[in-house]
């Protein structure tokens, strides 16, 4: 097991637009997932891209199957590992909902996303994913593919009066998290 630190915003890695994976189901591979799902667990994130540890490629795991002390009240994700994803919205629609970040620890923000989007990719094995998802999936999937193109969720806000400190915004869940 291999916890690794978590870039904060202001580290330039965590601005680079990631380069694809070019080989499947190699040791190298199976070795980074681990370390990033140890890594995720330990910070109890919902998601987690790689270049938040420095690694500069187009690989995010998300999910969570049981309660998530930081998403107490949010529906169950599929525990996914995705790799060298695309995504696109599915209409015009668009829901606004609040959102963190381990690479911004401390605050959240109530963030416009796609309500529903398509987005396609790879496992690690190589083996393709393809999926139609709304809601909270879709918010996951976005939040964190904008990690793999330099983007961090602050930048996404419109509505800077809906943007503060988690210990503020949300004491009983401050509580219980770890940023
Ligand atoms: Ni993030």
């Amino acid at each position: 097991m291999a916890v690794h630190e978590i870039l904060k915003m202001g580290d330039p890695r965590l601005l680079r637009i990631a380069q694809p994976v070019t080989k499947f189901d190699s040791d190298d591979l199976h070795l980074l997932i681990t370390d990033m799902l140890d890594t995720m667990r330990a910070a109890n994130g919902a998601g987690l891209a790689a270049p938040q540890i420095g690694v500069d490629l187009q690989l995010v795991i998300f999910g969570s199957n049981d309660s998530n002390p930081r998403y107490p009240d949010r529906p169950a994700v599929p525990p996914t590992v995705l790799i060298n994803p695309t995504v696109a919205p599915i209409g015009t629609e668009e829901e606004s909902d609040w959102e963190g970040c381990l690479s911004v620890p401390g605050l959240r923000a109530v963030v416009p996303r796609w309500s529903r989007i398509r987005y396609t990719g790879f496992d690690q094995y190589g083996d393709p994913i393809d999926r139609t998802v709304d809601g909270f999936h879709a918010r996951v999937v976005q939040h964190e593919c904008d990690h793999l193109m330099g983007l961090l969720y602050p930048m996404r806000v419109r509505d800077f009066t809906q943007f503060g400190y988690t210990a503020v915004l949300f004491p009983g869940i401050a509580a219980t998290e770890d940023d």
